[in-house]
C-alpha cells in the first residue's frame, strides 16, 4: 500500500481584492440571476452565469419543488440551459453566489456534487478547462481553473470503455 497525494489549486481572493474583470462581470450576472431562484423550501436562493465561447452569457438559479428531489441546482438549470440553446458553444466559466432568507451566506457557494459532474462532464467533452468562480456575500472568493479541483478521481467517459 501507498499514499498517494493529490494537490488542488484555488485561487482566493479575500472581500475588496479585485477579480479579473471577466471573472467580476461574470459573477455580477450571477449575483443578478439571485432574485429570480425559486426557492420557497429551503429559503437558499442560487444564482449561476456561464460564460461561452462564443461571448454569450447565460444566467440559471435553483428551482425548486414540493416533491424536493424534482428540483435542479443553480448551476445546471445554467450549463442545461446553456447546451441546449448554443451546443456548439464551449463553456469557458462559470460563476456562482447565494443569499439566504434568515442569514448571511459569507462563505463562497461551491457546487454540490451532481454539478460537479455536470461540469466534469462537459469540460471532458471540451478538452477544455472551466473556470469556476465562486462567491460568498463578504466578498470571499474562490476561483479555480479546472473541475479535477473539485472532483478528483473524477468519473469520466473513458472509464467506460473496456481497457483490455
Ligand atoms: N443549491 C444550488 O442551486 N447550488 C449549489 O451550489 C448549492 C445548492 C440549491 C439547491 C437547493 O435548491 C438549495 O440550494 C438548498 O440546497
Amino acid at each position: 500500500m501507498k499514499i498517494k497525494k493529490i494537490e488542488i489549486h484555488i485561487e482566493e481572493f479575500s472581500g475588496g481584492e479585485p477579480l479579473q474583470e471577466a471573472d467580476q462581470q461574470l459573477l455580477t450576472a450571477a449575483q443578478k440571476a439571485i432574485s429570480s431562484s425559486y426557492a420557497p423550501y429551503s429559503g437558499f436562493h442560487v444564482g449561476a452565469a456561464v460564460h461561452l465561447s462564443n461571448g454569450k452569457v447565460v444566467s440559471g438559479n435553483n428551482q425548486e419543488n414540493a416533491a424536493y428531489p424534482s428540483g435542479l441546482c443553480a448551476e445546471r438549470v445554467a450549463l442545461f440551459y446553456a447546451s441546449s440553446q448554443y451546443p456548439e458553444a464551449g463553456v469557458e466559466a462559470i460563476a456562482i453566489s447565494a443569499g439566504a432568507d434568515n442569514f448571511k451566506v459569507d462563505y463562497p457557494v461551491t457546487p454540490c456534487g451532481a454539478c460537479r459532474q455536470v461540469i466534469a462532464e462537459i469540460q471532458n467533452r471540451q478538452q477544455k478547462k472551466i473556470r469556476i468562480i465562486m462567491h460568498g456575500q463578504n466578498g470571499f472568493t474562490q476561483v479555480v481553473n479546472g473541475i479535477e479541483n473539485l472532483l478528483p478521481l473524477m468519473f469520466k467517459e473513458e472509464k467506460l470503455k473496456r481497457t483490455k
